[in-house]
């Protein structure tokens, strides 16, 4: 049997299973080509494939986070309606990644977009729950704002939000790494770049170093989720700023915010 005709047979059978069935294919694809490649029979290749979907998304998969934005959307009164961010924050507390920003985020996109200037398009690939931080973004109606990420569900539940809330925005199922779509401006990969690491060597590097928008926005947590604060600055920005120099791009350190943020423009 080839090596493709396996991937295809795992591929198909972890689809069906319950918990990997809204993963976007080529995430699942990815693993199931990187175990055939490693190990002899399709049993042991579809156990490694299914580890590796574990380790790298299962802290996103086993929360029902979607299905709760969810039931507060069915749930929707016309007083959200006119307080769209009251509605958002007990929604970004959900979410590791958004409930370390939720006191940061009158200041966050203001500051983020006096350096980049106001975009016409962002995209916000792995964007996780941070669309509903939109309206925090300040963003005029002409924008464009693309939310992505690996999830499906998320995808149907952020359009939903956006389109109760008659916000500008959509939201697509896709996988980052195969993410080709750059007529944005400004690009968000908010707290994801490690987590794209361990998908694929050195994966962190080459997502930025295909994306040929203007600017690129990193940012990275600054204390484990714990709460400790175990070396990351130091590590985390020293691979930022060896992302930007790799990459030919200025890097812009965005001061204060409760997570280490960059902003690394395209060379002139
Ligand atoms: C640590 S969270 C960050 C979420 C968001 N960017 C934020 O800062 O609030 C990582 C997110 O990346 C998504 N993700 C991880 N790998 C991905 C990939 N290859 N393609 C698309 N999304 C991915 C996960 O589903 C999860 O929502």
């Amino acid at each position: 049997m080839s090596a493709d005709v396996n991937a295809t047979a795992i591929v198909k059978r972890i689809q069906r299973t319950k918990k990997y069935a809204h993963l976007c294919e080529s995430v699942i694809r990815r693993a199931s080509d990187q175990a055939v490649a490693r190990y002899r029979t399709e049993k042991e290749a579809e156990k490694a494939a299914r580890r590796r979907l574990h380790q790298v998304y299962g802290a996103y998969l086993e929360e029902d986070w979607v299905g709760e934005v969810g039931r507060a959307l069915d749930a929707v009164d016309k007083d959200d309606l006119a307080e769209p961010r009251a509605f958002c924050l007990p929604l970004l507390d959900l979410h590791a990644s958004t409930r370390e920003r939720v006191d940061n985020l009158d200041t966050l996109f203001p500051r983020i977009f006096s350096e980049t200037g106001t975009p016409s398009h962002v995209v916000d690939l792995a964007c996780g729950l941070n669309p509903l931080t939109v309206s925090w973004m300040g963003l005029p109606e002409s924008c464009r704002y693309t939310a992505v990420d690996l999830h499906e569900g998320l995808a149907l539940v952020l359009n939903r939000f956006f389109e109760r809330f008659g916000l500008t925005g959509e939201a697509v199922c896709g996988d980052v790494l195969e993410w080709d779509d750059f007529t944005a401006d400004v690009v968000f990969l908010l707290k994801v770049l490690p987590c794209l690491a361990r998908q694929e060597k050195d994966a962190d590097l080459a997502t930025v170093a295909r994306i040929p928008s203007r600017d690129v926005v990193l940012s990275y947590p600054s204390k484990s989720l714990s709460g400790r604060d175990v070396g990351m600055v130091e590590h985390y920005g020293n691979r930022a700023r060896e992302i930007a120099d790799c990459c030919g791009r200025d890097l812009i350190e965005i001061e204060g915010a409760s997570e280490l943020v960059f902003v690394l423009r395209k060379g002139a």
